[in-house]
């Protein structure tokens, strides 16, 4: 069996991040979106995974590599332009041979993993399994509606969902999708839709087979689900120190310190993780915040958040919440007079002061 990651895209649900950044490469408690897939896959046993990349080809092929340091294999796919899932599975068929794949969306992340999934397809041999999850804003998905336990219909974005049964973002597929891909024709946004092409193999007569998620799935293209998803890992990780920590400041619950942490005067209560040679003085980080490598904190107060690699916040008034903050931010306070707010900043970016 064999893995295709769909890592193109657009990703203009998170500008400005997106402007200088690959979405899949927005850390999850300090580790790339894109990295829990390629372990999900890995986990199942599946070793040749390619790629589908777009724009941010360049980024992507850097932070991941040949897939040595998972002992996989990984081939990169270049689509031109984001024409679609459906067509991203089309310029694969070269990679994919005859051979069974798990298509995986690049900012997906499955609390339980794929490996019960891939062994369900290998032993029931349907021509395709879809990952359904009850929601409760059905218009905002790919929607399947099932009869006697088989799926019958499948509509993107439904103005008037038939169920609450949403498409998670990992599908399985035979070679028999080639057929499907080839004959679809692009929707009314120009995109070859996965959803047609399932649509197609459903009116077809192939077997596809629904499998409902109970455990927890994140989509994260957007800044609420990135931060939600932040929060659901770091629910399960283990402290562990190897920064250190003076003796007037606290650590409480779990918290990773990675190596070169110094944290001063300071309070943590975990779940967060520090990244490498992160500064924490006179603040307080409170629960699922993760600051990545090479940031300083300094008399600030921080919760459910995430700042990424070498940014600074200082002297902030009030405490921090909800936020992302990207790399190399600076935050301040001004001197007292006169009495402003000075900005510099990126296009598409949101600010909110009270
Ligand atoms: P989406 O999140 O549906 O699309 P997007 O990345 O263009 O984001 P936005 O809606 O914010 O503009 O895509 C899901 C995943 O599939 C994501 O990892 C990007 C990837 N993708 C491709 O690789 N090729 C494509 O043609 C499309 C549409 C998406």
């Amino acid at each position: 069996m064999k893995g295709l990651i769909l890592s193109g895209g657009k990703g203009t649900r998170l500008r400005p991040l997106t402007f200088t950044q690959a979405k899949q490469l927005v850390p999850v408690a300090n580790k790339p979106v894109l990295f829990y897939g390629i372990e999900a896959l890995n986990e199942a046993g599946i070793e040749d995974i390619g790629i589908i990349v777009g724009d941010t080809k360049d980024e992507i092929k850097e932070a991941v590599g040949d897939g040595s340091r998972w002992g996989i294999r990984i081939a990169y796919i270049e689509q031109e332009a984001p024409l679609g899932l459906a067509h991203a599975v089309k310029i694969s068929e070269d990679f994919l041979g005859k051979e069974p794949f798990v298509m995986y969306l690049g900012d997906n992340i499955l609390k339980s993993g794929i490996k019960s999934l891939v062994e369900e397809f290998k032993e029931k041999e349907p021509n395709s399994l879809i990952l359904l999850t009850e929601v409760p804003n059905p218009q905002m998905f790919g929607v399947a509606e099932l009869k006697d336990g088989k799926v019958v219909k499948l509509v993107e974005k439904p103005k008037e969902p038939m169920s609450n049964l949403a498409l998670v973002g990992v599908y399985m597929f035979d070679y028999h999708v080639f057929e499907a891909v080839n004959a679809i024709k692009p929707s009314w946004r120009d995109e070859l839709e996965i959803t047609d092409a399932i649509q197609y193999l459903v009116d077809k007569g192939y077997n596809v087979h629904p499998h409902l998620v109970t455990g927890w799935w994140k989509d994260t293209g957007k800044i609420e689900d990135i931060l939600e998803a932040n929060l659901l890992i770091l629910e399960t990780i283990s402290s562990q120190i190897d920064g250190e920590v003076d003796e007037s400041s606290k650590i409480n619950g779990q918290v990773i310190l990675e190596k070169g942490v110094v944290v001063k005067n300071s309070i943590i209560r975990g779940p967060a993780i520090i990244g490498s040679d992160t500064e924490i003085i006179d603040s307080y980080i409170g629960p699922f915040t993760s600051i990545q490598k090479g940031c300083k904190i300094i008399r600030t107060e921080i919760e459910h958040s995430i700042v990424l690699e070498g940014s600074e916040i200082q002297d902030v008034g009030s405490r921090i919440d909800d936020s992302l903050v990207g790399r190399e931010v600076k935050i301040y306070k001004c001197p007292p007079k006169p009495s402003v707010y000075r900005f510099m900043v990126g296009d598409k970016s949101e600010i909110g002061i009270k």
